[in-house]
Order: structure tokens, then sequence, then C-alpha cells
């Protein structure tokens, strides 16, 4: 069932307080200690196309902003090649709180963090997630009964999955991460000939 306006933006601050509160996380003290927030998500909350990236850097952990630092300067330049505005979209992580000096995720903080991404999906219902790196790539495909075709983001990236839902069918559509682009010039291309994919579903 499809939640009205109001009904989508009183669940997500329900997420939002849920994880303003998590002192369970692992990651919890290290919130506290530097007085960072949690990043939630940010966009429209009726999106059609929902992107999941890792975790929040530095920069997203001080604003509560999810890519709005130099990979989300990438993000935005992929927005801005297939003319799609980053408000129409919706753009979150799996892991919600920044892990120390930017580490990959671990198995625990995804355990603990993805039944948020999991509502935020449910109440956004989006026809298309597109996956921000191997990590969210793999939870998303994972989750939605496609185990047995995750491989190599580097075989997967710009191929579409249709998946079952509880709200109707998905396509899931993996990514690289932003951060490749900026460490690895040539997959800036590569990014960018992914994006294109998009452009039909806006
Ligand atoms: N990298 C991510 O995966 N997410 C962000 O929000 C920022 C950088």
């Amino acid at each position: 069932m499809s939640l009205s306006l109001e009904e989508r933006f009183e669940e997500m601050k329900k997420i939002r307080d849920e994880l303003f509160r998590l002192s369970s996380s692992p990651l919890y003290e290290y919130r506290q200690k530097n007085k960072y927030y949690p990043v939630v998500g940010e966009g429209s909350h009726t999106a059609h196309i929902m992107f999941i990236g890792e975790a929040p850097g530095k920069n997203e952990a001080e604003t509560a902003r999810p890519f709005c630092g130099k990979s989300g300067k990438v993000l935005d330049d992929m927005l801005e090649s297939i003319k799609l505005n980053r408000s129409d979209v919706y753009i979150t992580n799996i892991v919600k709180d920044r892990p120390p000096e930017n580490r990959d995720p671990t198995e625990e903080e995804i355990k603990i963090y993805a039944p948020y991404l999991d509502k935020q999906i449910n109440i956004i219902q989006p026809t298309v997630i597109a996956t921000l790196g191997r990590y969210s790539m793999s939870y998303i495909m994972n989750h939605f009964g496609l185990a047995s075709l995750v491989g190599q983001i580097s075989e997967l990236h710009g191929k579409e999955f249709v998946a079952k839902t509880e709200y109707g069918s998905v396509t899931i559509i993996p990514l690289y991460h932003p951060a490749v682009a900026l460490y690895m010039g040539g997959n800036k291309e590569t990014l960018l000939n992914d994006f294109q994919i998009l452009k039909k579903y806006i």
C-alpha cells in the first residue's frame, strides 16, 4: 500500500529519531564524540529513482546530508549529465553513520543499519534502485532475491535486474561508487555511460 505524502514524511521522521538514539551501533560513540549526525537521506519522498551509497564521509556526517563532499560532486555531475534533478530522486546510504577514517562498512554495521534502509525503500517505493558501490549492490541484490546473480561489480555495473518487492517490481541497476571516478579517472567515463541507462526511467 502506498502512503500519502504526510505519512511518508512522518515515517521518515520516525526513522531519523530512531537513528539519533541508536546507541547499540558500534558507530554511535564515534558520532557523539565528534558531534556528527546520522545521515538519513535526502530528496523526494515520491521519487521513482533511489540511489543507495555506502556510508557517510566527514562532510556528510557534519552536515547530515548524503553525498555532499567530493564524491557528491561526482554524483551531481552524473545527474546533471542526464538532466536529472537531485531534488527529484532520493539519495541515501546503507550505513547511516560515518565509519572512522572512511573505512569500508563492516558486516555488523550493515546488519544494524539495513532495516532502516529497508523501511525507506518501502516508504518511497521506487521503481528503480541504483546502487553506488559494491556494498549496496551486494546488499540490495541479496535482499531482493537475486543472490545467485551477485558477482563482481566490474561485471555487473550498468546492467539492469528486475526483482519483486512487497509493492511491485523494481529495477536494480548496480553502478560504480562515484569515488572511483576520483581515484581512477578512467572510470568517470564508465560511470557517465552507465548513467545513460537511467534516462529511460526519468
Ligand atoms: N560516500 C558514500 O557512500 N555516501 C555518502 O553519502 C558520501 C560518500
